[in-house]
């Protein structure tokens, strides 16, 4: 146990948005996924966590851009301090905040961002020093997406794999992701519920099951080779599976508005006609289009003018979850490993 009274720990995670999406649990639990995942990590979209653990205290508490947490938000963050705290023989409980510089809960993966960064400041408030492969499968056991976020540019998760790894780096390629806003607001039906209830009644999930490994192949391999079509292909066949199997689900789950599916067609028309384009969803209705830099100005003029798109976040790929210094400001960025 711990005998200092107070100690305190930062850090920083970036959201990440697949390309080859999961969507299902592994029967073999412990938040383990069904089908493996690759990802692209994203430096617009932040999320800074300090944990601070203290003798005085007698629970934890978590506050979520100025408000504090409470059911089961509360309960998937108590649970990551509680693992930690059985690892480490820690008996103080700890304070918890974070900010989001993007809408929460929206399908834009604040619980990527989050989770990662939790990890990255629990291990930094009681000095540990875990692998970013340990501290991804912390990140993926409070959120699977979560997992991925520790590793910058382009990172897979494979199915029924506890730790997620490095595809490629920052540097790769020279893409951009633009997310088109179309709700900001908090998605009616959260992943894991969607997920659970998605597998045991759409008659569509045993197909999702057996084409999402080869997809994800070639996606991978579409990154590897810096190919976009081949990703833009595979990207938007894995998100109108995923979807798919969500909307076939009884009652459906389905994310998307108006506006998404306008997108899709015109997405679709821009790239018949030699665009960079490509579009993917998540568990939510806004759309992120993948580009190249090169024809970025070109799908930032087309989007910002689309009816229904109220926001535009421009993100290029970023870096992985990293510890903050605790002194001086949140913006005293230091690399994961380096000593605050
Ligand atoms: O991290 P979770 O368990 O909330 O799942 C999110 C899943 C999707 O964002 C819809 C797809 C993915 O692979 O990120």
């Amino acid at each position: 146990m711990s005998e200092e009274r107070t100690s305190v720990g930062r850090a920083e995670a970036c959201a990440n948005i697949a390309l080859a999406k999961y969507w299902g649990k592994s029967a073999r639990g412990n938040n383990l996924t069904a089908v493996p995942s690759l990802s692209l990590t994203l430096d617009a979209l932040r999320t800074r966590t300090e944990v601070a653990f203290d003798t005085a205290w007698t629970a934890d508490r978590v506050e979520l851009n100025g408000e504090d947490i409470y059911g089961p938000g509360l309960d998937r963050v108590t649970a990551m301090l509680e693992r930690f705290r059985a690892l480490r023989g820690e008996a103080r409980h700890a304070r918890v905040v974070s900010v989001n510089n993007f809408p929460t809960a929206a399908g834009l993966a604040s619980s990527a961002s989050g989770f990662a960064a939790l990890a990255v400041a629990i291990q930094s408030a009681l000095g540990l020093s875990f692998t970013r492969g340990a501290l991804s499968s912390q990140a993926r056991q409070g959120s699977a997406s979560a997992g991925r976020s520790l590793f910058g540019g382009f990172a897979e998760l494979l199915a029924h794999t506890d730790e997620a790894s490095p595809v490629a780096p920052v540097h790769h390629w020279d893409v951009a992701m633009v997310v088109a806003v179309i709700e900001a607001g908090k998605k009616a039906v959260a992943s894991t519920g969607g997920m659970i209830h998605t597998a045991a009644t759409s008659s569509y999930y045993p197909a999702w099951l057996e084409t999402a490994p080869p997809l994800f192949e070639d996606v991978k391999q579409g990154v590897l080779n810096r190919d976009f079509e081949r990703v833009a292909r595979g990207m938007e066949h894995s998100t109108r599976l995923m979807h798919a199997t969500m909307l076939t689900s009884v009652p459906p789950v389905l994310y998307l508005r108006g506006p998404t599916v306008e997108l899709m067609h015109a997405i679709a028309a821009r790239r018949a006609a030699g665009h960079a384009e490509a579009y993917t969803m998540d568990a939510g209705p806004n759309v992120k289009v993948l580009t190249l830099t090169e024809h970025l100005e070109q799908t930032v003029e087309f989007l910002g003018r689309f009816g229904g798109v109220t926001r535009l976040v421009i993100c290029r790929p970023g870096p992985g979850a990293r510890r903050l210094g605790i002194e001086g400001s949140l913006a005293d960025a230091r690399p994961l490993g380096e000593e605050a």
